[in-house]
């Protein structure tokens, strides 16, 4: 079996932490790497991940988490947030991004107008808006997910929050929103069995 299917199969949704095991912080900082080397809409990169350490914060989370123990228990415990103000087609960061590729600035210039029409639709409603870039916010998930199982540190992903309450405990800043969160740790308890949809039920050839 090849290195990333083992990967998979080692990987489940971690449901309680060991508390004694900490994550060596090089480990934990290569998960990061993971994440800012993943690839993203129009190269956009709108994830601004937060590593929230404070017991204190921890705990006042978890009362938005629907109680869930992995926000107190686990290792690590990163919040997948956005700037969602920073990618609308008007920022200059937009530009700034494409800019750094190098290109002549005719070629910035169509891939700026590609972009604003691409966005229009979405940057008009802020709950798309929210939606494209935590979309993004995804594909770090999952990369970092994968990618710590091949460390043998277990995960488990959490859309289960009070949005708008962990928004307020983050104090995140104006135009910030929170995609999803990620705990990051070593199980306790052995692994559940993978249940999944057979191939031929989720494939189709045409
Ligand atoms: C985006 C996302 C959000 C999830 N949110 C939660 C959550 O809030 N709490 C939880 O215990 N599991 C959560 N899960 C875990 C799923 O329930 C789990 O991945 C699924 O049941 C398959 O089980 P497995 O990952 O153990 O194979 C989430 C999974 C994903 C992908």
């Amino acid at each position: 079996m090849s290195e990333f299917l083992k990967a998979m199969s080692f990987r489940h949704a971690c449901k309680r932490f060991d508390t004694t095991k900490a994550i060596p912080s090089e480990q934990f900082e290569s998960i990061l790497e993971v994440c800012r080397t993943s690839p993203s809409s129009f190269g956009m990169e709108p994830w601004r991940l937060i590593v929230v350490r404070n017991e204190k914060l921890r705990k006042a989370l978890k009362a938005s988490c629907w109680n869930q123990n992995q926000i107190t228990e686990a290792s690590e415990l990163v919040i997948f947030t956005t700037d969602n103000d920073i990618v609308r087609s008007d920022s200059p960061y937009v530009r700034t991004m494409f800019e750094r590729r190098g290109m002549p600035t005719e070629m910035v210039d169509t891939y700026m107008g590609v972009y604003k029409n691409y966005l229009a639709p979405i940057e008009e409603d802020e709950i798309l808006l929210e939606n494209w870039t935590a979309k993004q916010c995804y594909i770090a998930l999952a990369n970092a997910m994968t990618y710590a199982a091949t460390l043998e540190i277990d995960t488990c992903p959490i859309e289960g929050f009070d949005k708008e309450e962990v928004e307020a405990i983050l104090d995140l800043e104006y135009g910030h929103s929170v995609a999803v969160i990620c705990a990051f740790g070593y199980r306790i308890n052995l692994q559940s069995a993978q249940m999944r949809l057979p191939l031929k039920s989720i494939v189709e050839y045409k």
